[in-house]
C-alpha cells in the first residue's frame, strides 16, 4: 500500500508558511520552492540503499559506502513541478530529467497532456516525480499511468500541498507510490483549489497573474 509521508521538518514548515502567504513575491516563492525541494529530497532518499566501497584516504585504505543500485531520475509535471525539480537536482546533480505537460482544464478539473520527453533509460531508474499541488488528483494519476508506460517500476510523487481527497485518489489509482508532502490541507474548493493552500502555484512561481 502507498505510504503519505509528511515531511514536518521545522524548516520546511516555516519556508512553507511563507510560500502561503500572500504577500510573499514571485522572487522568494521560487527560491522557497527550491529550498523545500532540496530538504525533502533529502528525506525522499533517506533510504537508498549503501554499498561497501573500498577507497584510500591520505591516512589509511577504508571501507567506505556509495550509494548502490539503480540510478535516479527527477520528472516534474509542467509547469509548476519544476520549481521543485531544481532543489532536488542541487542534491543529485548527476540525476537525468523527464518532463510530462500537464494542464488542469478550468471547466472539469481533468488534466490536458501536451507534452513528454523522457531520459532512454527510465526504465531502470528511480523515479521522483515533482508537483507542488495535489488537488484532486488528476494530474499525478495520469502522470504516473504514462510514467508506467515505459516500465518504470520505481516510482514516488513529491509535493508542497496536498488535499486528502486526492491523496486517497492518487493511493487507490496507485497503490506501488509512496508519496511526500510538506502539508495535508483540508479540502478542496468548488473550482477544486487547496484550502487554505497557496493559490496557483504554477503563476506564483512564473509571475504569470
Ligand atoms: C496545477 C498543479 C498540478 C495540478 C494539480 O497545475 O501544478 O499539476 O494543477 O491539480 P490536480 O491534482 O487537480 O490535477 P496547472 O494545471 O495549474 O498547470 P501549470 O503548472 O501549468 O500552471
Ligand atoms: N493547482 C494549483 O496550482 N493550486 C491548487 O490549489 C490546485 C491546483
Amino acid at each position: 500500500m502507498s505510504q503519505l509521508h509528511i515531511v514536518n521538518h521545522p524548516l520546511v514548515q516555516h519556508k512553507l508558511t511563507i510560500m502561503r502567504n500572500k504577500k510573499t513575491g514571485t522572487k522568494d516563492f521560487r527560491e522557497l520552492l527550491m529550498e523545500i525541494g532540496m530538504l525533502m529530497g533529502y528525506e525522499l532518499t533517506s533510504d537508498l540503499p549503501l554499498s561497501p566501497i573500498e577507497i584510500e584516504t591520505p591516512i589509511c585504505k577504508m571501507t567506505a559506502c556509495e550509494i548502490s543500485g539503480k540510478k535516479l531520475a527527477v520528472v516534474p509535471i509542467l509547469r509548476a513541478g519544476l520549481g521543485m525539480c531544481d532543489g532536488i537536482l542541487k542534491l543529485l546533480p548527476v540525476a537525468k530529467v523527464g518532463h510530462i505537460g500537464m494542464y488542469r482544464d478550468e471547466k472539469t478539473h481533468e488534466p490536458v497532456f501536451y507534452y513528454c520527453k523522457m531520459p532512454e533509460d527510465i526504465q531502470q531508474r528511480m523515479v521522483i516525480i515533482t508537483d507542488p499541488m495535489l488537488a484532486t488528483g488528476g494530474s499525478a494519476i495520469a502522470a504516473i499511468t504514462k510514467i508506467k508506460e515505459y516500465g518504470c517500476t520505481n516510482i514516488r510523487l513529491m509535493c508542497l500541498v496536498a488535499a486528502p481527497e486526492g491523496v486517497r485518489k492518487v493511493q487507490a489509482a496507485h497503490p506501488d507510490v509512496d508519496i511526500f508532502v510538506a502539508a495535508l490541507d483540508d479540502h478542496l474548493n468548488e473550482n477544486a483549489y487547496i484550502v487554505p493552500g497557496l493559490g496557483d502555484a504554477g503563476d506564483r512561481i512564473f509571475g504569470t497573474k
